[in-house]
Formats: C-alpha cells, structure tokens, sequence
C-alpha cells in the first residue's frame, strides 16, 4: 500500500517555486502556486531531461533542453516537442509537512 511521504516543509516555498525531492528513486518536483500544492515527476516526456531547473511562467513550467511546456497543476503537455502528459501526484499537508503519494511508493 502507498504511503503519504514527506516533501518539504509547508510555507517553505514562495508562488512558483517548486523543490525536488527524489522518492524511492522518483524525482518528485512540488510547486506552490496560488496556495496550493501541485506535483509532477521531474522528467520531461519528450527526452527525460530534469524540468524544475526551466522557467516558471505562470501555471507553466518551461523544459530547459527543448522548450517543450507543461502545466504545472495537471501535467498536462502544452506544446512540442512533447505530446505525453507528466505524471502527477496528490499532495496534502499533514503536520506542517507537505506530503505527496503515488503507487511506486513503498
Ligand atoms: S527533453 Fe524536454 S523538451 Fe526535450
């Protein structure tokens, strides 16, 4: 059964900022924005190159090798060279804890 894994300590990160943590070897990249958390793995689908060192332009964050967009709420692929969604992650707080989960867990 998946876990809920601590990522970062809630009110650590500003609007638009995001840290990576990697969790049982899946780089998790978190994001705050607007007050909520979001969660995406930090591998871009089009070549899996890192995505959180790329720009942050709104709900959007840009993959530093090729330029392809992503949102940062939903995954969602926004433009080529990527065509594939990211996976995400829910997230919650707990205990002043940021925590996300996901299947590949243990
Ligand atoms: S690796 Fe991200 S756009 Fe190519």
């Amino acid at each position: 059964m998946s876990e809920w894994v601590d990522v970062v300590r809630d009110g650590e990160l500003k609007d638009g900022q995001c840290r990576v943590v990697d969790v049982d070897d899946v780089m998790v990249a978190v994001f705050f924005r607007k007050g909520e958390y979001y969660a995406i793995e930090d591998m871009c689908t089009h070549d899996g190159g890192e995505l959180a060192s790329g720009e942050v332009e709104g709900d959007e964050i840009i993959c530093p090798r090729h330029g392809a967009r992503f949102c940062i709420r939903n995954g969602k692929a926004l433009c080529a060279p990527a065509y594939e969604d990211l996976p995400t992650f829910p997230t919650r707080v707990d205990n002043g804890m940021v925590q996300v989960t996901d299947d590949r867990f243990d």
